[in-house]
């Protein structure tokens, strides 16, 4: 089969499409034939060597953390062979950018019949991580305000349609260009970083969740309610200490680490089949085409996601 590997760490030429066995399956496993995988930035962090410690330093290293596609092997599980299913496998160990994949039973739910594959695939590690910092983290409920910073990107839209269905208001941090586009998926209040600070604002949130991760708790605090949650998606030491600092006051703050798991993406499939949520699909590139997707990735400026199909 064919699969997108880094053959060190390093830049975008590290990337190389290699053919290599069809993966083996332990007990809990499956085997899916991928129709296609989404790209995160998580893949960009990985090839650059910034989690060597978990990653190690073997090589070829797969790439591609959720996907949508179709089961080739069920392996005595309750799928059975043709079942279009969606996931996210947990872990470093990154391998959905290829034919087939191997992913634990736990890690996968059967995939919304009124989706594409490409527009699935882009669901699980983008959403999951949405609804784990908004409804576990930060615990929102109905009426509460909660703005999003990252509005417009991978986890940002989904964010947005999270925070919906579970009765927030909403207020999003975009560029000017992607104001409409924020609003779209039911934003109350839809403000430019190129326009205003938001640490400026008068209003008070009950929750700032930092997709895009350019602020920090010392910031943020200021205009969180007096039981605020400060959540943010990028591990810094700083949100380490001020985990601790959690203990001696009323105002929180924490960092999302997604896992995979078969409720959460239950939860995306019934509001996807009901219509309340929709995947939202920047650009689409073959699999052969890896790089030039990274690359986009790596600018910082995709609506959506952005999906490989095999
Ligand atoms: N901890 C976890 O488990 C976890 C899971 C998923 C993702 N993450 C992290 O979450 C972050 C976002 O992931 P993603 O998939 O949403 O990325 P993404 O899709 O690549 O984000 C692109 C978006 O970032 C926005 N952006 C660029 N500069 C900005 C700025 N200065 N202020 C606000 N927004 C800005 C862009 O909007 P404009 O063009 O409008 O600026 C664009 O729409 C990444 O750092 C990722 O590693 C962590």
């Amino acid at each position: 089969m064919k699969k997108a590997t880094i053959q060190k760490y390093g830049d975008l030429d590290v990337i190389k499409l290699i053919e290599t066995e069809t993966p083996t399956l332990t007990k809990k496993q499956v085997l899916v034939k991928v129709k296609a995988a989404a790209l995160n930035p998580k893949d960009i962090l990985v090839r650059k060597g910034k989690f060597k410690q978990l990653t190690g330093r073997k090589f070829p290293q797969g790439i591609g953390y959720d996907f949508a596609g179709i089961i080739e092997d069920g392996n005595g599980h309750s799928f059975k062979k043709g079942d279009k299913v969606f996931g996210m496998v947990n872990g470093m160990q990154g391998r959905c950018c290829a034919q087939f994949v191997n992913v634990d039973v736990n890690e996968l739910y059967k995939m919304p019949d009124n989706l594409s594959f490409e527009a699935a695939a882009g669901i699980p590690l983008a959403g999951q991580t949405a609804l784990q910092a908004i409804r576990d983290k930060g615990q929102l409920s109905k009426g509460q305000k909660i703005c999003i910073n990252g509005a417009s990107g991978g986890v940002g839209t989904l964010a947005i349609q999270v925070a919906k269905e579970l009765g927030g208001i909403i207020t999003t941090i975009s560029s000017d260009k992607n104001l409409a586009f924020c609003k779209s998926f039911g934003a109350a209040e839809t403000l430019s970083y190129n326009q205003i600070n938001i640490l400026d604002s008068k209003n008070k949130f009950d929750i700032f969740f930092d997709v895009f991760g350019n602020y920090n708790y010392q910031k943020v605090a200021k205009i969180l309610t007096p039981k605020g949650k400060y959540i943010t998606t990028v591990p810094k030491a700083a949100i380490v200490k001020e985990q601790f600092f959690n203990l001696f006051r009323k105002k929180k703050a924490s960092m999302v680490v997604v896992k995979s798991n078969k409720a959460d993406l239950k939860w995306f499939y019934d509001k996807i089949v009901a219509n309340k949520i929709q995947a939202v699909v920047d650009g689409v590139f073959p699999l052969e085409d890896i790089q030039k997707a990274q690359k986009y990735i790596e600018s910082k400026r995709a609506k959506g996601k952005v999906i490989l199909i095999t």
